[in-house]
């Protein structure tokens, strides 16, 4: 892939002065959804595809950009001196948000760039393609002008500041985490309330990670993200004239159940169930997988859906499809959405020998139910971002 995106980039830009190639994975989240915003944990996993990026300094202010992926689209050229939000600039957005989140911190950009990118993680999927983009961008101006001072963490907080306040979405830190951090068949079990965090390894003896995409596409922006954000903030509001509380992950099950009447509309209240539950769910699984005990971690996964489903209403027609065909399969440990949900992807462990009929079979009911085809990936767990 290197020699190919190399190969573009010098017939685009030209073969001459100090070209670098760059990648940051994809991610999936295997347990703890949208608890990262509540001061939960999560337990993502970096994957082995993802974006592939070569970049050149140029001599003035100005930016050139291509995507492999949006060819019709062409060079977009930019400056340094225009890093604001535009609908015109598509994808580069998200190169130019990094961009004004560097220089927000006091990290000047001397010089304009050449930049190609190539990813393999499919758009809109929920496998974190604008993250991956973001914190490529970030290793690239960290590595072209010197910045060693930051580490994966902070490039992975300045994604998220790009992504909040230059694109728009309210994200939490979990996709840009695990792209930084991301290490070879491990997952990372993140504590959001502090950043602190522990390598678990995925050693899946008889089964793999397989992820099913429903293909129906999302943008988080236009999605009702925001909304499910807001609506944790205001039942954490409304807990704190009772408790002494940070954030939803502060709670267990049981004091949540003993304080949740201060919460005064049904809808929040389950929203706020989720989030605690699903809080403790991840804490649970992590512990399971630790004691070897994946079916334990399975069971949780399922868990994890149902509740995506009926209190936070995230999940939707096609990933109920996938999940609930998977949950029919002999041989599927566990199966739920994953990332944001309202289209995007699913993650299923299964065994190894029922993999082939896994993907015959709940790719056969979506195709019937929905109408269109679901693609399937078996996953490996890859490494974080870095120069190539
Ligand atoms: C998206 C966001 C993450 C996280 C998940 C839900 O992927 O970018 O921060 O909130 O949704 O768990």
């Amino acid at each position: 892939m290197k020699a190919e995106v190399l190969g573009k980039f010098k017939e685009l830009f030209g073969a001459q002065g100090d070209i670098r190639c760059y990648f940051a994975p994809g991610r999936v989240n295997l347990i703890g959804e949208h608890t990262d915003y509540n001061g939960g944990h999560v337990f993502p996993c970096a994957l082995t595809i993802g974006t592939y990026a070569v970049a050149r300094k140029r001599e003035d202010r100005v930016l050139r950009f291509y995507s492999m992926n949006f060819e019709q689209l062409g060079v977009i050229t930019s400056s340094l001196d225009d890093l604001v939000p535009d609908k015109a600039a598509d994808w580069t957005n998200y190169p130019k948000g990094v961009m004004w989140a560097f220089e927000q911190r006091g990290l000047k950009l001397d010089a304009g760039l050449d930049i190609l990118l190539f990813g393999n993680i499919p758009n809109g999927s929920g496998l974190s393609s604008s993250a991956s983009v973001e914190v490529v961008t970030g290793v690239i101006l960290r590595d072209m002008f010197g910045f060693e001072e930051l580490t994966n963490i902070d490039l992975a907080l300045i994604g998220q500041k790009s992504e909040n306040e230059f694109n728009g979405v309210n994200c939490g830190i979990m996709d840009q985490f695990a792209i930084a951090m991301g290490k070879k068949d491990y997952a990372i079990f993140l504590d959001t309330s502090d950043l602190s965090y522990t390598y678990a390894p995925i050693k899946l003896e008889n089964a793999r990670i397989v992820i099913a995409s429903s293909n129906k596409k999302r943008g988080l922006g236009d999605s009702k993200y925001n909304e499910r954000r807001a609506e944790c903030e205001k039942a954490l509001e409304e807990l704190q004239t009772v408790t002494d509380i940070r954030s939803l992950g502060e709670l267990d099950e049981k004091t949540f159940e003993k304080v949740k009447d201060a919460i005064r509309d049904d809808v929040r209240r389950k929203r706020a169930k989720h989030a605690v539950y699903e809080n403790q769910r991840t804490i649970r699984a992590v512990d399971a997988l630790k004691a070897n005990d994946i079916r334990k971690f399975g069971e949780l996964m399922n868990a994890s859906h149902v509740s995506l489903r009926d209190d936070y209403e995230v999940t939707g027609k096609e990933l109920d499809t996938l999940v609930e065909a998977a949950w029919e399969v002999p041989g599927v440990i566990g199966s739920r959405m994953t990332g944001a949900g309202f289209g995007g992807c699913t993650v299923s462990i299964v065994e190894n020998d029922s993999v082939d009929r896994f993907i015959e079979e709940v790719g056969r009911k979506y195709k019937d139910t929905i109408g269109y085809a679901a693609d399937f990936y078996v996953i490996d767990v890859g490494e974080g971002a870095g120069v190539l």
